[in-house]
């Protein structure tokens, strides 16, 4: 059994030279708002739901852009919308959310 439950990854890589990257999409603060909401749902910690950054994770273009394991289900956000949906969703449901699946 995994230790997590669910492991998402948040890309937070910075790019220099103007190249598309998530770091400057807002993905460091829509990982902490992802960590700040697990946390008040009570799903944080071993068994159930963790939140960590990533470097790149090679999906650039379609950033900003963040990972849940153990399914390997790639999304892309916008905003704390997005990120509820999918805590909401996914995290506690398992459903897929396909508007936002890339
Ligand atoms: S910078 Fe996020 S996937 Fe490359």
């Amino acid at each position: 059994m995994s230790y997590y439950e669910k492991h998402v990854f948040f890309c937070t890589n910075q790019r220099d030279g103007g190249k598309a990257c998530c770091g400057d999409r807002g993905s460091s603060a829509m990982r902490d708002y992802a960590k700040a909401r697990t946390k008040a749902l009570g799903i944080a910690g071993a068994g159930r739901v963790r939140v960590n950054n990533a470097g790149c994770m090679g999906r650039c273009e379609e950033g900003p852009v963040l990972v849940v394991y153990p399914e390997g289900t790639w999304y892309t956000y916008e905003d704390r919308d997005d990120i509820d949906e999918i805590i909401e969703e996914h995290l506690l449901n398992g459903r897929v959310v396909e508007a936002l699946k890339i």
